[in-house]
């Protein structure tokens, strides 16, 4: 008899053969395929050797030495080639089949894809896959959503290669339908940025204004990895200062200060623009990168503009205090906000998130896995309605300790010309959050000033509109398309 797979691949790329590889090791055969041919024989023949891979050098061979259902998990590159590929596979499939899409794929194209596929009588996955070559190896984090029906399916698969924490709980479960995970992924990288930027700007403070050296924050960074910022991305972060180029310096130092970036970080940015969220730390963070890669320019502005030169003659390891708390500060700033988003799309798409198992799903195998994801897990199990990580008891007061240090990091980066967008424009969200009132009377004023876009009163019952004659000249017509 024929040996059949459990499922087929489609993209031996760095992403789909580690996957591929890791699914075999928990008992799975696969059948795989790439567009360049020599790489499913290079495939077999190398990693793949002596191990249950079933060899495919055309779709056709593929979908024939597939069991039934038939799933046909895609990892190519997001945009046109995953609209291409489904178009290929479709005809060779039968109802009930399922293709499966787990590269970095716009939610907007999954929604769309989602339909077509299903309007086909086939069911469609599109899946976050998160942690980079080794997470695919040996348990990345995962989040599928897509066609509810499929999830049985492919259920035993994705949660045995995935990550587990607490004792074998998999860091994957199914998300929603449609592109909800793809979003839950978008927003999973969104996060990764803001992340990644706010730990630049403490290494900033760190080299510029306390003058220290690659090993130092060595020592720092891993001591930060032992306590309230203990996450993969600290971790790396202690790494990347100890590392050394082969002349013996620090290979930080060498490395071009000039961000790239594939764009699931300005996704998210749009889609809480497109939402009415106020996502401003990830939004500063795509928004430094877009800076840092305005590189000649800056180098041109930094021979022109003067500004304050960097000074520190206080307590070194009280002002390191307030950086770490500045972070973790920041960071309930960022996972708030981009819960925010989180929730603020679940209604605009009708999806049941469950919010504490995404925190789960994002507590291992994943970029921005991190101890603090349990807190949120904890959170949210508390209280399952919760609106807004802030209203957190535990988080309040996390923040309320934290505001003191973080405050004195930011004022002494303004202060000495040091950019920290992302540490400070959380600071000022929390204190927007926190206030009962903000200056937007001024702001409807003026717009009822100039256009007549109308207010409402404190003195008068919400919903109701007035407008003033400012200057006596304008008549009573009023806009209304304006009122949110
Ligand atoms: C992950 C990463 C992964 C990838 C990013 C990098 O979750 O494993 O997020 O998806 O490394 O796409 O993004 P940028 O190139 O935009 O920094």
């Amino acid at each position: 008899m024929t040996k059949t797979a459990d499922i087929g691949l489609i993209g031996l790329a760095v992403m789909g053969e580690n996957l591929v590889l890791n699914m075999e090791s928990k008992g799975y055969t696969v059948a795989v395929y790439n567009r360049t041919v020599e790489k499913v024989d290079n495939f077999i023949n190398g990693r793949g050797a002596g191990k249950n891979f079933i060899g495919a050098h055309s779709i056709e061979e593929l979908v024939a030495s597939l069991e039934r259902p038939r799933k046909v998990m895609m990892l190519v590159k997001a945009g046109q080639p995953v609209d291409d590929f489904i178009d290929q596979i479709i005809s060779h499939l039968e109802p009930g089949d399922i293709i499966i899409d787990g590269g970095n794929s716009y939610f907007p194209d999954t929604i769309r894809r989602t339909q077509y596929v299903e309007s086909k009588g086939l069911l469609y996955v599109g899946t976050g896959v998160s942690g980079g070559e080794i997470g695919a190896l040996h348990g990345p984090s995962m989040m599928p959503g897509g066609s509810a029906q499929a999830w049985p399916f492919v259920k035993d698969i994705f949660q045995s290669i995935a990550a587990k924490v607490d004792n074998g709980v998999p860091c994957c479960d199914w998300v929603g339908s449609d592109g909800a995970g793809h979003f839950v992924k978008m927003v999973h990288n969104g996060i990764e940025y803001g992340d990644m930027q706010i730990i630049g700007e403490a290494y900033q403070v760190m080299k510029d204004l306390l003058g220290m050296s690659a090993d130092e924050m060595h020592e720092v960074f891993t001591k930060w990895n032992t306590e309230e910022l203990d996450s993969y991305l600290i971790e790396i972060t202690a790494e990347i200062m100890a590392y050394k180029d082969e002349d013996g310096s620090p290979m930080i130092d060498k490395i071009l200060d000039k961000a790239g970036q594939k764009g699931t970080g300005k996704w998210t940015g749009s889609a809480a623009l497109e939402l009415g969220v106020p996502l401003t730390l990830i939004g500063e963070s795509v928004f430094a990168r877009f800076l840092s890669a305005q590189k000649d320019m800056r180098v041109e502005a930094s021979k022109l503009i003067s500004g304050p030169k960097p000074e520190f003659s206080g307590d070194k390891q009280a002002m390191l205090n307030d950086l770490k708390m500045a972070l973790y500060g920041a960071k309930i700033i960022s996972y708030a906000q981009g819960y925010n988003l989180l929730m603020a799309a679940a209604k605009e798409y009708g999806w049941q998130l469950d919010y504490g198992g995404i925190a789960l799903m994002w507590r291992g195998g994943c970029i921005i896995r991190s101890a603090f994801l349990g807190d949120i897990k904890k959170a949210f199990d508390t209280n399952p309605a919760l609106a807004h990580l802030l209203l957190d008891n535990f988080f309040k007061q996390k923040v309320e300790l934290a505001q003191d240090g973080w405050r004195r990091v930011c004022a002494a980066a303004l202060l000495n010309g040091i950019p920290a967008p992302s540490l400070t424009s959380a600071l000022c969200y929390l204190d927007g959050f926190r206030s009962a009132w903000l200056p937007a009377n001024l702001l409807q004023a003026q717009r009822d000033y100039f256009g007549a876009h109308t207010y409402e009163r404190i003195d008068k019952p919400r919903g109701q509109f007035f407008h003033t004659n400012w200057t006596g000249e304008g008549g009573n017509t009023v806009s209304t398309a304006y009122n949110n």
